[in-house]
Protein backbone atom coordinates (compact mmCIF):
# COMPACT_ATOMS: atom_id res chain seq x y z
CA UNK A 1 0.00 0.00 0.00
CA UNK A 2 1.29 3.54 -1.11
CA UNK A 3 1.02 6.34 1.66
CA UNK A 4 -0.97 9.50 1.21
CA UNK A 5 1.73 12.01 0.71
CA UNK A 6 -1.03 14.90 1.83
CA UNK A 7 -3.09 15.45 4.65
CA UNK A 8 -6.94 13.66 3.35
CA UNK A 9 -10.03 15.69 3.45
CA UNK A 10 -12.43 14.38 6.36
CA UNK A 11 -15.80 14.25 5.75
CA UNK A 12 -18.87 13.47 8.46
CA UNK A 13 -21.86 12.18 7.70
CA UNK A 14 -24.77 12.65 9.88
CA UNK A 15 -28.47 10.62 9.36
CA UNK A 16 -31.63 11.23 10.52
CA UNK A 17 -34.67 9.52 9.17
CA UNK A 18 -35.67 5.65 7.79
CA UNK A 19 -33.15 2.90 7.09
CA UNK A 20 -33.32 3.88 3.25
CA UNK A 21 -31.90 7.15 3.92
CA UNK A 22 -29.64 5.41 6.16
CA UNK A 23 -28.37 3.48 3.74
CA UNK A 24 -27.96 6.87 1.38
CA UNK A 25 -25.61 7.74 4.31
CA UNK A 26 -23.69 5.15 3.61
CA UNK A 27 -23.94 6.00 0.10
CA UNK A 28 -22.17 9.47 0.62
CA UNK A 29 -19.60 8.14 2.70
CA UNK A 30 -18.60 5.53 -0.35
CA UNK A 31 -18.59 8.16 -2.56
CA UNK A 32 -16.46 10.50 -1.00
CA UNK A 33 -13.95 7.79 0.34
CA UNK A 34 -13.58 6.63 -3.37
CA UNK A 35 -13.00 10.61 -4.00
CA UNK A 36 -10.41 10.37 -1.26
CA UNK A 37 -11.67 11.42 1.45
CA UNK A 38 -11.36 10.26 5.07
CA UNK A 39 -14.53 9.62 6.98
CA UNK A 40 -14.48 10.51 10.28
CA UNK A 41 -16.76 10.08 13.68
CA UNK A 42 -17.16 13.50 14.56
CA UNK A 43 -18.25 16.88 12.77
CA UNK A 44 -15.02 18.45 14.88
CA UNK A 45 -12.67 16.62 12.86
CA UNK A 46 -14.50 17.26 9.29
CA UNK A 47 -13.72 19.39 6.75
CA UNK A 48 -17.55 18.68 4.85
CA UNK A 49 -20.40 17.78 7.47
CA UNK A 50 -23.49 16.67 6.13
CA UNK A 51 -26.88 16.19 7.68
CA UNK A 52 -28.68 14.19 5.52
CA UNK A 53 -32.23 14.83 6.80
CA UNK A 54 -36.00 13.15 6.61
CA UNK A 55 -39.07 15.32 6.05
CA UNK A 56 -41.93 12.23 7.11
CA UNK A 57 -43.12 14.54 9.83
CA UNK A 58 -42.79 18.05 11.10
CA UNK A 59 -41.32 17.37 14.40
CA UNK A 60 -38.37 15.55 12.77
CA UNK A 61 -37.63 18.29 10.73
CA UNK A 62 -37.46 20.86 12.96
CA UNK A 63 -35.25 18.79 15.47
CA UNK A 64 -33.03 18.47 12.12
CA UNK A 65 -33.18 22.37 11.39
CA UNK A 66 -31.96 22.66 15.02
CA UNK A 67 -29.09 20.45 14.56
CA UNK A 68 -28.10 22.03 11.33
CA UNK A 69 -27.75 25.71 12.86
CA UNK A 70 -26.03 23.86 15.27
CA UNK A 71 -23.19 22.82 13.06
CA UNK A 72 -23.00 25.91 11.03
CA UNK A 73 -21.58 27.25 14.05
CA UNK A 74 -18.38 25.00 13.00
CA UNK A 75 -17.60 27.96 10.79
CA UNK A 76 -16.87 30.48 13.42
CA UNK A 77 -13.44 28.94 14.10
CA UNK A 78 -13.06 27.11 10.45
CA UNK A 79 -15.00 29.12 7.95
CA UNK A 80 -13.74 27.00 5.53
CA UNK A 81 -15.92 24.20 6.74
CA UNK A 82 -18.97 22.84 3.90
CA UNK A 83 -21.96 22.49 5.68
CA UNK A 84 -24.26 20.43 3.67
CA UNK A 85 -27.87 19.38 4.06
CA UNK A 86 -28.97 16.43 1.99
CA UNK A 87 -31.60 14.09 2.08
CA UNK A 88 -35.37 14.21 1.85
CA UNK A 89 -35.64 17.60 3.65
CA UNK A 90 -33.38 19.17 2.00
CA UNK A 91 -35.10 18.29 -1.43
CA UNK A 92 -38.29 19.74 0.08
CA UNK A 93 -36.71 22.65 1.26
CA UNK A 94 -34.39 23.68 -1.08
CA UNK A 95 -32.94 26.84 -1.52
CA UNK A 96 -34.11 28.58 0.72
CA UNK A 97 -31.67 26.73 3.49
CA UNK A 98 -29.13 28.34 2.08
CA UNK A 99 -30.52 31.49 3.82
CA UNK A 100 -32.45 32.03 7.48
CA UNK A 101 -28.65 32.49 9.02
CA UNK A 102 -27.91 28.65 9.17
CA UNK A 103 -24.43 28.79 7.27
CA UNK A 104 -25.62 26.62 5.15
CA UNK A 105 -23.13 26.06 1.74
CA UNK A 106 -24.85 22.96 -0.07
CA UNK A 107 -28.06 21.56 -0.30
CA UNK A 108 -28.51 18.42 -2.26
CA UNK A 109 -31.77 16.09 -2.63
CA UNK A 110 -31.68 12.06 -2.83
CA UNK A 111 -30.54 11.95 -6.39
CA UNK A 112 -27.62 14.28 -6.39
CA UNK A 113 -25.35 12.27 -4.47
CA UNK A 114 -23.20 11.02 -7.49
CA UNK A 115 -22.07 14.57 -8.06
CA UNK A 116 -21.15 15.36 -4.10
CA UNK A 117 -17.37 15.34 -4.91
CA UNK A 118 -18.21 17.83 -7.91
CA UNK A 119 -19.99 20.02 -6.00
CA UNK A 120 -17.93 20.00 -2.98
CA UNK A 121 -15.11 20.73 -5.88
CA UNK A 122 -17.35 23.99 -6.99
CA UNK A 123 -17.43 25.30 -3.38
CA UNK A 124 -14.17 24.77 -2.68
CA UNK A 125 -12.35 25.35 -6.07
CA UNK A 126 -10.36 22.52 -7.50
CA UNK A 127 -7.29 23.20 -5.36
CA UNK A 128 -9.56 21.88 -2.39
CA UNK A 129 -9.86 18.68 -4.24
CA UNK A 130 -8.43 15.52 -1.96
CA UNK A 131 -5.66 14.02 -2.29
CA UNK A 132 -3.80 16.56 -4.99
CA UNK A 133 -1.11 18.29 -2.40
CA UNK A 134 -3.47 21.71 -2.23
CA UNK A 135 -2.12 21.40 1.82
CA UNK A 136 -4.64 21.74 4.63
CA UNK A 137 -7.69 23.43 4.64
CA UNK A 138 -6.06 26.82 6.45
CA UNK A 139 -4.05 27.49 3.16
CA UNK A 140 -7.31 27.84 1.28
CA UNK A 141 -8.36 31.35 1.16
CA UNK A 142 -12.07 32.10 0.56
CA UNK A 143 -11.20 34.50 -2.60
CA UNK A 144 -10.70 31.14 -4.06
CA UNK A 145 -13.71 29.59 -3.91
CA UNK A 146 -15.71 29.37 -7.36
CA UNK A 147 -19.32 29.37 -5.74
CA UNK A 148 -20.45 30.39 -2.33
CA UNK A 149 -23.62 28.23 -2.56
CA UNK A 150 -24.63 25.47 -4.50
CA UNK A 151 -27.65 23.62 -4.35
CA UNK A 152 -28.47 19.95 -6.31
CA UNK A 153 -31.93 19.04 -6.59
CA UNK A 154 -33.05 17.03 -9.47
CA UNK A 155 -34.96 14.19 -8.99
CA UNK A 156 -34.07 11.92 -12.02
CA UNK A 157 -35.54 8.87 -12.96
CA UNK A 158 -32.30 7.73 -14.43
CA UNK A 159 -30.72 7.77 -11.24
CA UNK A 160 -30.31 4.22 -8.75
CA UNK A 161 -26.93 5.04 -8.02
CA UNK A 162 -25.79 1.76 -9.98
CA UNK A 163 -21.92 1.13 -10.05
CA UNK A 164 -21.07 2.93 -6.68
CA UNK A 165 -20.55 1.53 -3.45
CA UNK A 166 -21.86 2.10 0.06
CA UNK A 167 -19.90 2.76 2.77
CA UNK A 168 -20.78 0.00 5.14
CA UNK A 169 -19.62 -0.29 9.20
CA UNK A 170 -18.43 -3.67 10.22
CA UNK A 171 -20.79 -6.35 10.82
CA UNK A 172 -22.62 -9.14 9.89
CA UNK A 173 -25.51 -7.18 8.70
CA UNK A 174 -26.26 -4.79 5.86
CA UNK A 175 -28.57 -2.60 4.31
CA UNK A 176 -29.11 -3.06 0.53
CA UNK A 177 -31.95 -0.75 -1.28
CA UNK A 178 -33.52 -2.14 -4.28
CA UNK A 179 -35.91 0.12 -5.18
CA UNK A 180 -35.79 4.23 -4.80
CA UNK A 181 -38.62 6.57 -5.25
CA UNK A 182 -42.40 5.64 -4.57
CA UNK A 183 -45.37 5.42 -7.14
CA UNK A 184 -47.71 5.91 -4.87
CA UNK A 185 -49.68 9.18 -3.54
CA UNK A 186 -50.74 8.28 -0.23
CA UNK A 187 -52.73 11.74 1.20
CA UNK A 188 -50.40 12.14 3.57
CA UNK A 189 -46.95 11.40 2.72
CA UNK A 190 -43.99 13.78 1.42
CA UNK A 191 -41.84 11.03 0.12
CA UNK A 192 -43.19 10.89 -3.25
CA UNK A 193 -42.23 14.36 -3.39
CA UNK A 194 -38.92 14.66 -2.27
CA UNK A 195 -37.87 11.37 -4.23
CA UNK A 196 -39.82 10.90 -6.77
CA UNK A 197 -41.19 8.17 -9.05
CA UNK A 198 -40.23 3.93 -8.42
CA UNK A 199 -36.98 3.28 -9.91
CA UNK A 200 -35.96 -0.15 -9.36
CA UNK A 201 -32.16 -1.81 -9.27
CA UNK A 202 -31.14 -4.20 -11.80
CA UNK A 203 -31.74 -7.92 -10.11
CA UNK A 204 -27.93 -9.08 -11.11
CA UNK A 205 -26.55 -5.89 -9.54
CA UNK A 206 -28.11 -6.50 -6.61
CA UNK A 207 -27.10 -10.26 -6.88
CA UNK A 208 -23.71 -9.46 -7.31
CA UNK A 209 -23.70 -7.13 -3.93
CA UNK A 210 -24.84 -9.50 -1.65
CA UNK A 211 -22.87 -11.90 -3.44
CA UNK A 212 -19.71 -9.87 -2.76
CA UNK A 213 -21.19 -8.94 1.25
CA UNK A 214 -21.55 -12.33 1.76
CA UNK A 215 -17.91 -12.89 1.10
CA UNK A 216 -16.83 -9.94 3.10
CA UNK A 217 -18.87 -11.67 6.32
CA UNK A 218 -22.28 -10.43 5.64
CA UNK A 219 -25.00 -12.94 6.99
CA UNK A 220 -27.32 -10.98 7.45
CA UNK A 221 -29.49 -8.13 4.78
CA UNK A 222 -32.07 -6.30 4.53
CA UNK A 223 -33.70 -5.31 1.21
CA UNK A 224 -34.98 -1.48 0.97
CA UNK A 225 -37.47 -0.01 -0.66
CA UNK A 226 -40.52 2.20 0.25
CA UNK A 227 -42.82 -0.54 -1.27
CA UNK A 228 -40.45 -3.15 -1.79
CA UNK A 229 -42.07 -5.84 -2.84
CA UNK A 230 -43.40 -4.09 -5.74
CA UNK A 231 -40.47 -4.86 -7.42
CA UNK A 232 -40.38 -5.66 -11.17
CA UNK A 233 -37.18 -5.54 -12.98
CA UNK A 234 -36.98 -7.23 -16.87
CA UNK A 235 -39.49 -10.39 -15.78
CA UNK A 236 -38.21 -10.62 -11.98
CA UNK A 237 -40.61 -9.76 -9.65
CA UNK A 238 -40.36 -9.29 -5.93
CA UNK A 239 -40.47 -12.95 -5.02
CA UNK A 240 -38.22 -13.99 -7.83
CA UNK A 241 -35.37 -11.58 -6.20
CA UNK A 242 -35.49 -12.61 -2.76
CA UNK A 243 -35.48 -16.35 -3.54
CA UNK A 244 -32.29 -15.85 -5.33
CA UNK A 245 -30.93 -13.44 -2.51
CA UNK A 246 -32.05 -15.76 0.40
CA UNK A 247 -30.24 -18.45 -1.85
CA UNK A 248 -26.76 -16.53 -1.67
CA UNK A 249 -24.28 -18.71 -0.36
CA UNK A 250 -23.21 -17.02 3.20
CA UNK A 251 -26.49 -15.33 3.65
CA UNK A 252 -28.61 -16.81 6.66
CA UNK A 253 -31.16 -13.61 7.15
CA UNK A 254 -33.51 -12.33 4.88
CA UNK A 255 -35.90 -9.39 5.75
CA UNK A 256 -37.12 -6.36 3.41
CA UNK A 257 -38.36 -3.27 3.93
CA UNK A 258 -41.33 -1.42 3.75
CA UNK A 259 -43.90 -3.83 1.49
CA UNK A 260 -47.14 -2.63 0.44
CA UNK A 261 -50.39 -4.84 1.60
CA UNK A 262 -51.44 -4.42 -2.17
CA UNK A 263 -47.94 -6.56 -3.45
CA UNK A 264 -48.37 -9.44 -0.74
CA UNK A 265 -48.58 -11.90 -3.28
CA UNK A 266 -48.45 -15.71 -2.69
CA UNK A 267 -45.60 -15.91 -4.56
CA UNK A 268 -43.61 -13.79 -1.96
CA UNK A 269 -45.91 -15.60 0.82
CA UNK A 270 -44.18 -19.25 -0.79
CA UNK A 271 -41.11 -17.56 -0.82
CA UNK A 272 -41.13 -16.63 2.65
CA UNK A 273 -42.63 -19.90 3.76
CA UNK A 274 -39.81 -22.01 2.08
CA UNK A 275 -36.83 -20.19 1.97
CA UNK A 276 -34.99 -21.14 5.05
CA UNK A 277 -33.23 -17.92 5.10
CA UNK A 278 -35.91 -15.40 4.84
CA UNK A 279 -36.48 -14.26 8.59
CA UNK A 280 -40.60 -14.83 9.75
CA UNK A 281 -40.74 -11.50 10.29
CA UNK A 282 -42.77 -9.02 7.77
CA UNK A 283 -43.94 -5.61 8.51
CA UNK A 284 -47.31 -4.71 6.88
CA UNK A 285 -48.04 -0.93 6.90
CA UNK A 286 -52.10 -0.48 8.04
CA UNK A 287 -52.07 2.95 8.62
CA UNK A 288 -55.80 2.91 9.63
CA UNK A 289 -58.49 0.48 10.22
CA UNK A 290 -61.23 2.45 9.26
CA UNK A 291 -62.15 2.03 5.57
CA UNK A 292 -63.22 5.83 4.97
CA UNK A 293 -59.98 6.90 6.41
CA UNK A 294 -57.99 4.22 4.38
CA UNK A 295 -59.64 5.77 1.16
CA UNK A 296 -59.02 9.66 2.14
CA UNK A 297 -55.61 8.73 2.60
CA UNK A 298 -55.19 6.84 -0.67
CA UNK A 299 -54.10 3.73 0.49
CA UNK A 300 -55.97 1.55 -2.19
CA UNK A 301 -57.05 -1.37 0.12
CA UNK A 302 -59.78 -2.15 2.72
CA UNK A 303 -59.47 -3.17 6.27
CA UNK A 304 -61.00 -6.70 5.36
CA UNK A 305 -58.63 -6.49 2.22
CA UNK A 306 -55.94 -6.12 4.58
CA UNK A 307 -56.79 -8.74 6.71
CA UNK A 308 -57.23 -11.18 4.03
CA UNK A 309 -52.68 -10.30 3.24
CA UNK A 310 -52.43 -11.05 7.12
CA UNK A 311 -54.27 -14.39 6.95
CA UNK A 312 -52.27 -15.65 4.03
CA UNK A 313 -49.35 -14.66 5.70
CA UNK A 314 -50.15 -16.42 8.88
CA UNK A 315 -51.25 -19.53 7.08
CA UNK A 316 -48.34 -20.13 5.48
CA UNK A 317 -45.98 -19.33 8.12
CA UNK A 318 -47.85 -19.54 11.36
CA UNK A 319 -45.00 -18.46 13.61
CA UNK A 320 -44.64 -15.45 11.67
CA UNK A 321 -44.34 -11.84 13.52
CA UNK A 322 -46.02 -9.19 12.25
CA UNK A 323 -45.60 -5.27 12.82
CA UNK A 324 -46.99 -1.91 11.31
CA UNK A 325 -47.33 1.47 10.64
CA UNK A 326 -50.58 3.54 11.80
CA UNK A 327 -51.59 7.37 11.72
CA UNK A 328 -53.25 8.58 14.56
CA UNK A 329 -55.85 11.60 13.85
CA UNK A 330 -55.41 11.55 9.65
CA UNK A 331 -57.98 14.67 8.46
CA UNK A 332 -61.80 13.37 9.19
CA UNK A 333 -60.88 10.82 11.52
CA UNK A 334 -63.91 10.30 13.86
CA UNK A 335 -63.60 8.86 17.67
CA UNK A 336 -65.38 5.64 16.27
CA UNK A 337 -63.04 5.21 13.44
CA UNK A 338 -60.09 5.79 15.26
CA UNK A 339 -61.36 3.10 18.01
CA UNK A 340 -62.12 1.17 14.46
CA UNK A 341 -57.72 1.10 14.49
CA UNK A 342 -58.13 -0.46 17.79
CA UNK A 343 -60.03 -3.32 17.04
CA UNK A 344 -57.96 -3.67 14.11
CA UNK A 345 -54.90 -4.18 16.25
CA UNK A 346 -56.73 -6.29 18.48
CA UNK A 347 -58.08 -8.50 15.39
CA UNK A 348 -54.25 -9.00 14.27
CA UNK A 349 -52.11 -8.73 17.43
CA UNK A 350 -49.40 -7.04 16.12
CA UNK A 351 -45.79 -7.99 17.67
CA UNK A 352 -44.84 -4.32 17.07
CA UNK A 353 -46.69 -0.92 15.74
CA UNK A 354 -44.82 2.49 15.05
CA UNK A 355 -47.43 4.87 15.72
CA UNK A 356 -47.30 8.25 14.57
CA UNK A 357 -49.41 11.62 14.95
CA UNK A 358 -50.81 12.88 11.71
CA UNK A 359 -48.53 15.55 10.39
CA UNK A 360 -49.31 18.09 7.68
CA UNK A 361 -47.24 18.03 5.22
CA UNK A 362 -46.99 21.00 2.54
CA UNK A 363 -47.86 20.08 -1.05
CA UNK A 364 -49.62 16.82 -0.23
CA UNK A 365 -53.10 16.16 -0.61
CA UNK A 366 -54.19 15.91 2.20
CA UNK A 367 -53.77 19.38 3.44
CA UNK A 368 -56.48 20.17 0.78
CA UNK A 369 -59.27 18.37 3.25
CA UNK A 370 -61.67 20.95 4.70
CA UNK A 371 -59.99 22.96 7.36
CA UNK A 372 -62.59 21.99 9.92
CA UNK A 373 -61.66 17.87 9.66
CA UNK A 374 -58.67 18.43 11.16
CA UNK A 375 -58.07 16.77 14.37
CA UNK A 376 -57.23 19.31 17.55
CA UNK A 377 -53.74 18.10 18.85
CA UNK A 378 -54.91 17.37 22.13
CA UNK A 379 -57.65 15.10 20.43
CA UNK A 380 -54.58 13.42 18.12
CA UNK A 381 -52.36 13.11 21.61
CA UNK A 382 -55.28 11.65 23.28
CA UNK A 383 -55.15 9.16 20.44
CA UNK A 384 -52.22 8.22 20.07
CA UNK A 385 -51.73 7.33 23.72
CA UNK A 386 -54.63 4.98 23.78
CA UNK A 387 -52.98 2.95 20.72
CA UNK A 388 -49.76 3.01 22.11
CA UNK A 389 -50.99 1.45 25.57
CA UNK A 390 -52.86 -1.22 23.57
CA UNK A 391 -49.99 -1.98 21.76
CA UNK A 392 -47.50 -2.61 25.04
CA UNK A 393 -50.51 -4.39 26.68
CA UNK A 394 -51.20 -6.91 23.65
CA UNK A 395 -47.01 -6.94 22.99
CA UNK A 396 -46.74 -7.90 26.55
CA UNK A 397 -49.04 -10.78 26.32
CA UNK A 398 -47.72 -11.99 22.91
CA UNK A 399 -44.26 -11.57 24.66
CA UNK A 400 -44.75 -13.14 27.48
CA UNK A 401 -46.24 -16.18 25.94
CA UNK A 402 -42.67 -16.66 24.68
CA UNK A 403 -40.80 -16.83 27.60
CA UNK A 404 -39.26 -20.68 27.57
CA UNK A 405 -38.58 -20.50 23.79
CA UNK A 406 -35.44 -21.25 21.96
CA UNK A 407 -34.30 -19.01 19.50
CA UNK A 408 -31.20 -18.78 17.30
CA UNK A 409 -30.00 -15.09 17.97
CA UNK A 410 -27.66 -13.15 15.74
CA UNK A 411 -25.73 -11.53 18.59
CA UNK A 412 -25.26 -7.43 17.41
CA UNK A 413 -23.48 -5.68 20.65
CA UNK A 414 -22.98 -5.24 23.99
CA UNK A 415 -25.77 -4.21 26.14
CA UNK A 416 -25.24 -1.67 28.87
CA UNK A 417 -24.71 -4.02 31.15
CA UNK A 418 -21.87 -5.60 32.50
CA UNK A 419 -20.94 -8.68 30.31
CA UNK A 420 -24.43 -8.43 28.97
CA UNK A 421 -24.82 -8.95 24.55
CA UNK A 422 -27.72 -7.87 22.61
CA UNK A 423 -29.10 -10.57 20.21
CA UNK A 424 -32.09 -10.58 17.94
CA UNK A 425 -34.20 -13.46 17.14
CA UNK A 426 -35.11 -14.59 13.77
CA UNK A 427 -38.87 -12.92 14.61
CA UNK A 428 -37.07 -9.21 15.23
CA UNK A 429 -37.20 -9.60 18.97
CA UNK A 430 -34.50 -8.15 20.78
CA UNK A 431 -32.73 -10.64 23.72
CA UNK A 432 -30.08 -9.54 25.98
CA UNK A 433 -28.11 -12.65 27.92
CA UNK A 434 -25.23 -12.79 29.49
CA UNK A 435 -22.07 -13.88 26.75
CA UNK A 436 -18.53 -12.13 25.83
CA UNK A 437 -18.12 -9.47 23.41
CA UNK A 438 -16.56 -12.38 20.99
CA UNK A 439 -19.80 -13.64 20.39
CA UNK A 440 -20.52 -10.15 18.28
CA UNK A 441 -21.58 -10.99 14.65
CA UNK A 442 -22.00 -15.06 15.53
CA UNK A 443 -25.35 -17.07 16.02
CA UNK A 444 -26.20 -18.46 19.01
CA UNK A 445 -29.16 -20.66 20.60
CA UNK A 446 -31.05 -18.77 23.67
CA UNK A 447 -33.28 -19.65 25.97
CA UNK A 448 -35.76 -16.56 26.63
CA UNK A 449 -36.11 -16.43 30.46
CA UNK A 450 -38.39 -12.77 31.32
CA UNK A 451 -39.52 -10.17 29.01
CA UNK A 452 -39.70 -6.69 30.21
CA UNK A 453 -42.45 -6.37 27.90
CA UNK A 454 -40.81 -5.11 24.69
CA UNK A 455 -37.32 -7.03 24.48
CA UNK A 456 -36.18 -10.57 26.49
CA UNK A 457 -33.65 -11.24 28.95
CA UNK A 458 -32.36 -15.23 28.00
CA UNK A 459 -29.69 -17.36 28.71
CA UNK A 460 -27.02 -18.87 26.03
CA UNK A 461 -27.58 -22.68 25.50
CA UNK A 462 -24.62 -24.53 26.80
CA UNK A 463 -23.77 -28.01 24.29
CA UNK A 464 -25.52 -30.38 26.06
CA UNK A 465 -28.89 -28.70 25.85
CA UNK A 466 -27.94 -28.25 22.48
CA UNK A 467 -29.19 -31.65 21.34
CA UNK A 468 -31.95 -31.87 19.65
CA UNK A 469 -33.14 -27.68 19.37
CA UNK A 470 -32.09 -27.61 15.28
N1 LIG B 1 -43.25 3.51 2.23
C1 LIG B 1 -43.62 3.10 3.52
C2 LIG B 1 -43.66 4.17 4.55
C3 LIG B 1 -42.68 5.24 4.58
S1 LIG B 1 -42.94 6.46 5.78
C4 LIG B 1 -45.00 2.53 3.44
O1 LIG B 1 -45.77 2.87 2.57
O2 LIG B 1 -45.31 1.78 4.32
C5 LIG B 1 -43.04 5.54 7.29
C6 LIG B 1 -44.32 5.77 8.03
O3 LIG B 1 -44.44 7.10 8.43
C7 LIG B 1 -45.58 5.51 7.23
O4 LIG B 1 -45.91 4.16 7.14
C8 LIG B 1 -46.61 6.29 8.00
O5 LIG B 1 -47.17 5.51 9.03
C9 LIG B 1 -45.80 7.42 8.62
N2 LIG B 1 -46.08 8.70 7.97
C10 LIG B 1 -45.85 9.03 6.69
N3 LIG B 1 -46.27 10.30 6.45
C11 LIG B 1 -46.80 10.75 7.62
C12 LIG B 1 -47.41 11.98 8.02
N4 LIG B 1 -47.59 12.98 7.16
N5 LIG B 1 -47.81 12.09 9.30
C13 LIG B 1 -47.65 11.08 10.17
N6 LIG B 1 -47.09 9.91 9.85
C14 LIG B 1 -46.66 9.74 8.58
FE1 LIG C 1 -45.55 7.30 1.24
FE2 LIG C 1 -47.56 5.77 0.53
FE3 LIG C 1 -45.31 5.77 -0.92
FE4 LIG C 1 -45.32 4.68 1.51
S1 LIG C 1 -46.52 3.97 -0.26
S2 LIG C 1 -43.79 6.08 0.67
S3 LIG C 1 -46.72 5.98 2.63
S4 LIG C 1 -46.73 7.46 -0.69
FE1 LIG D 1 -37.83 10.39 5.96
FE2 LIG D 1 -37.14 10.44 3.46
FE3 LIG D 1 -37.14 8.17 4.77
S1 LIG D 1 -38.78 11.58 4.35
S2 LIG D 1 -38.74 8.44 6.27
S3 LIG D 1 -35.85 9.91 5.20
S4 LIG D 1 -37.63 8.46 2.64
Amino acid sequence: MTSTPTPRRRAYVETYGCQMNISDGELMEGILESDGYEIVESPEEADVVLVNTCAIREHAEQRVLGRVAQLGGLKKERPDVVVGVTGCMAQRLGESLLDGGRRVDLVMGPDGYRDLPEALEKLRGPGWTPGNGSGSTDEVAPARKKVTELAVLDLSLGENYQGLEQRRSEGPSAWVPIQRGCDHRCTYCIVPYVRGDEKNRDPREVLQEIRGLAESGVSDVTLLGQTVNSYAVDGWGFADLLQSVARVDGIRRVWFTSPHPNDVTPEMVEVMATEPAVCEQLHLPAQSGADRVLKRMLRRYTVEGFLEKVEMVREAIPDVSLSTDIIVAFPGETEEEFQATLELMRRVRFDDAFTYKYSSREGTPATRLPEEDFVPDDVAQERLERLIDLRLEIQREINRAEVGRVEEVLVEKEARGEGQMLGRTRRNKVVAFPGEPELVGQYTKVVLETTTGATFVGRELGPQELVGTG
